[in-house]
């Protein structure tokens, strides 16, 4: 794993949570439980710390940082599609931000908050539970269903078998 100390504090993943190794973790970066961390992301707390909690995963080429002062938390069952940019966030439990979402600045997702494919959430944005976000900038469309929260969840189930999986099988072979 690359996982680097910066300033005297180091990355901590448990080990039944996968990090895969093309990932950079720097700094004050604390993984849950049941995450996977999947190729290419980049982590890099060394303003501030970066929270990510029990079975969340973040997927590839995602960039999180965080400004001086500040941190990143993502709470549990979260989803961060591929090449998802956080910065300064407080993504709470069983959002989804779907894929090239960019979300700026000390924007907070309530829970089961969705935000639409490629959608640019504003510095500041505070997004009540259940809402769906969409567009440049973001913008509530509508709530959250029923169905979609099962969805959201079963993304999470296939991505903890995922890690599973990471952590029994994976092997480099060059
Ligand atoms: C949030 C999401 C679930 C909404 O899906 P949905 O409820 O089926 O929404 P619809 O496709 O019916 O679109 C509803 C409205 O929002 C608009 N919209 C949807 N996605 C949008 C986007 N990314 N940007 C801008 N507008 C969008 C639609 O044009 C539509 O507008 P209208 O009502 O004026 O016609 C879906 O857009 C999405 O982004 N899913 C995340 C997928 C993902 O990245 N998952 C992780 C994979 S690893």
């Amino acid at each position: 794993m690359a996982l680097y100390e910066f300033d005297g504090k180091r990355p901590h993943v448990p080990v039944d949570s996968f990090v895969h190794p093309d990932a950079v973790l720097i700094g004050d970066v604390k993984i849950g439980h049941e995450c996977l961390i999947a190729p290419g992301v980049s982590i890099r707390a060394d303003f501030g710390p970066v929270v990510i909690g029990n079975r969340s995963n973040v997927q590839d080429n995602a960039v999180i940082h965080v400004y001086p002062d500040s941190r990143v938390i993502i709470e549990e069952d979260v989803t961060v599609a591929h090449g998802v940019i956080l910065h300064d966030a407080h993504i709470k439990s069983r959002c989804v931000i779907g894929i090239g979402a960019i979300v700026l600045f000390n924007v907070v997702c309530e829970e089961d908050v969705f935000v639409s494919v490629g959608s640019i959430v504003p510095k500041g944005m505070h997004i009540p539970a259940g809402k769906i976000v969409a567009g440049n900038p973001a913008k509530i469309t509508h709530d959250v269903t029923d169905d979609q929260k099962m969805m959201a969840k079963a993304g999470i189930d296939y991505y903890r078998d995922l890690c599973k999986k990471y952590l029994a099988t994976m092997k480099a072979i060059t």
